[in-house]
């Protein structure tokens, strides 16, 4: 499965595998070590993780257990939402690193610009006071590389006026029907590497009539779709899936879409709605 290979190179000249392992909502640990070593097995080398998700032990274990080596996989975590604080960004960090069991991450984001019970929030000063932790774990070696998550172009550019090192990725919500255009032009103009969490849109995009139909030209799974969409928009696909068939075949996108189905699909909005 040769889209498992590839890479893209991050600003600072990291690379970081196209597709990632997404394990947002796995919070079982007996769970999360099973589907976390699945992917490692079928060849995925990058795992996503998060303080919240409440699984970045068994990722650890499981990455750790795999018998790889460290250097060929890629391990994200993030900083919860609610930490707009420095010295709690710095012990959070902490938490993580004992949690996960690892000498490094491979990256390391502030999960949203705001806290998640309040959406919205201007948390601009908090923002930057916690960027410049992750610029101090980042200049220490500990995360290869730093990031955000979540953030609009307005977030951004807080953090680019603001500070000495720019965010080398930011992780949003990006499905067909829901791509984000301003926030991921904004990245490209800046350099920041997009992936995509909820690629499938949490599962609510699978059963889709359109999607359907043009995944059955191609003799392919709507989920197979949506992941290869992602890929030919240059955004890193973060899947997700608990069971192991499912696993293998969101990683087998090795095919083409067509620039006039890449046309369709991009025309498609409220895909999740689908009943
Ligand atoms: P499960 O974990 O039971 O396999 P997203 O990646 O957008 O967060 O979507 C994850 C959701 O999509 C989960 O509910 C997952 O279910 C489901 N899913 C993942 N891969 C597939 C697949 N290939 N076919 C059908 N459902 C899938």
């Amino acid at each position: 499965m040769a889209a498992l290979q590839e890479d893209f190179t991050l600003s600072n000249g990291l690379q970081m595998p196209k597709i990632g392992f997404g394990t947002w909502q796995i919070t079982d640990a007996l769970e999360a070590y099973g589907a976390t070593s699945a992917a490692l097995a079928h060849g995925y080398r990058q795992i996503d993780t998060a303080r919240v998700y409440g699984n970045e032990d068994s990722v650890g274990r499981a990455l750790r257990d795999s018998g790889l080596p460290r250097s060929e996989v890629f391990v994200t975590s993030k900083l919860p939402a609610e930490i707009k604080d420095p010295d709690e960004a710095l012990a959070s960090f902490e938490t993580t690193m004992a949690a996960i069991g690892l000498d490094y991450l491979d990256c390391y984001l502030i999960h949203a610009p705001w806290p998640w019970h309040d959406i919205g929030r201007d948390c601009s000063a908090g923002n930057k006071a916690v960027w410049e932790v992750l610029e101090t774990i980042y200049r220490s070696g500990r995360a290869k590389s730093i990031g955000v998550s979540n953030f609009n172009a307005a977030d951004l550019r807080v953090i680019i006026d603001g500070c000495s090192t720019r965010p080398m990725v930011n992780q949003i919500r990006y499905f067909i029907g829901h791509t984000q255009e301003d926030v991921v032009q904004f990245c490209r103009r800046e350099g920041i590497q997009v992936t995509a969490y909820s690629p499938l849109a949490t599962g609510k995009i699978l059963r889709h009539p359109d999607l359907r139909a043009v995944a059955e030209r191609y003799g392919k799974s709507v989920a197979q779709l949506c992941i290869r969409y992602v890929l030919q928009k240059d955004v890193g696909p973060l899947p997700k899936s608990t069971h192991e068939q499912r696993i293998r075949e969101n990683a087998d996108v090795d095919f083409e879409i067509t620039s006039a189905d890449m046309a369709l699909l991009d025309g498609l909005s409220d895909t999740d709605k689908v009943r």
